[in-house]
């Protein structure tokens, strides 16, 4: 029984592998390295470098080690990337998730886990959002993604095939003994950017707009430590494995922060002032968006361990830190 885990070398991805691990499965990462890095994945796991688009590839990677699980995270994340190239997400995260799900299939794995995101909601008539709230995507990363989850949705009909799409809301800290944290140089999440700010590696930080219809104007946001999300990962994949039936389920804790409250907590981290400017209002940007996280915890059985967004801040400083000293020895 082994998992494939594609995007293993990823932020999320290289936390799912480590997780596995852990518990003693067999894991393969398939990941064309693109913006991972060989470095986070666990040495108990096999990497295979290549694309998932890649479907000889993708088959032949299932029937040698006998895949029974696909955990898939490989994709493009950066929100306004998607609005400047639209066309680059749809290859990326639609294409390309759709050759897996055929190969997936074709080679009869019977289960499949899905990285999908909040942006599948676009902005939300109300918060926080459920799983059955109108889906209406206002960027092509979140469009991208939901073609995915319909793409799953109608192959589950079709096939012998049940699958989790986990929708991720603010994905953020660090493995706690770390091994992995986020990585990629130029990420423009925003605990990464105050996080950079706060260490120098970048002189100031934008919020990007502070006139929205919120308590301080800024967006609104519900972190998740990316440890809680990678245990409603290995939940979906016992539940699968239990029998259970294909759905859907937010991942976050059902609690907002605000750009500013998040500021706020690297600055009590970091123990000094950052410099912070307004910015105009990014695209793609809903004002807020808080999970309705009953389903995960009913039906998954999720317990989150880690809601503490000064902890998660602390963590993702902590790996920062890490980070630097890595390259300044590089
Ligand atoms: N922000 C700033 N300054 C920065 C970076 C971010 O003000 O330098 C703000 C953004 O404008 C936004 C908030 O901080 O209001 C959070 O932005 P992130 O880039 O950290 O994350 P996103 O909210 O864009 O992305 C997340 C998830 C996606 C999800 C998306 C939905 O990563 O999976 O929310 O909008 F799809």
């Amino acid at each position: 029984m082994t998992v494939l885990v594609t995007g293993g070398a990823g932020y999320i991805g290289s936390h799912m592998v480590l997780a596995l691990v852990d518990a003693g499965e067999d894991v393969v990462v398939l990941d064309n390295l693109s913006t991972g890095f060989q470095w986070a994945i666990s040495p108990k796991a096999e990497l295979v470098i290549g694309d998932i688009g890649d479907q000889e590839l993708a088959a032949r990677v299932i029937s040698e080690r006998g895949v029974n699980a696909i955990v898939h995270f490989a994709g493009s994340i950066v929100v306004p990337d998607s609005v400047a190239d639209p066309l680059g997400y749809y290859s990326n995260n639609t294409v390309k998730s759709r050759a897996l799900i055929e190969v997936c299939v074709h080679q009869k794995v019977p289960h499949f886990i899905f990285s999908s995101t909040a942006a599948v909601y676009g902005i939300p008539v109300g918060n926080p959002v459920y799983e059955d709230s109108d889906l209406a995507p206002i960027s092509p990363y979140g469009s991208s993604k939901l073609m995915t989850e319909w793409m799953l949705r109608d192959s589950a009909a079709a096939y012998d095939l049940e699958y989790v799409a986990l929708r991720y809301f603010n994905v953020a800290g660090a493995d706690p003994q770390g091994r992995s944290g986020q990585s990629t140089p130029r990420a423009t999440h925003l605990i990464k950017v105050a996080c950079q700010t706060m260490l120098g590696q970048r002189d100031h930080m934008d919020v990007f707009g502070k006139d929205y219809d919120t308590p301080d104007g800024t967006c609104v946001r519900d972190y998740i430590h990316v440890c809680d999300l990678i245990s409603a990962h290995v939940d979906a994949l016992m539940y699968l494995r239990g029998g259970g039936h294909s759905g859907v389920f937010n991942c976050g804790y059902g609690e907002g922060y605000s750009v500013l409250d998040v500021i706020k907590s690297v600055e009590k981290a970091g123990g000094k002032p950052i410099d912070v400017r307004d910015a105009p209002r990014r695209a793609g940007d809903p004002p807020a968006l808080i999970a309705g996280a009953d389903k995960v915890r009913a039906e998954l059985g999720w317990q989150p361990q880690h809601n503490d967004l000064d902890k998660i801040v602390e963590g993702a400083l902590a790996w920062e830190r890490h980070l630097q000293l890595r390259n300044d020895a590089a």
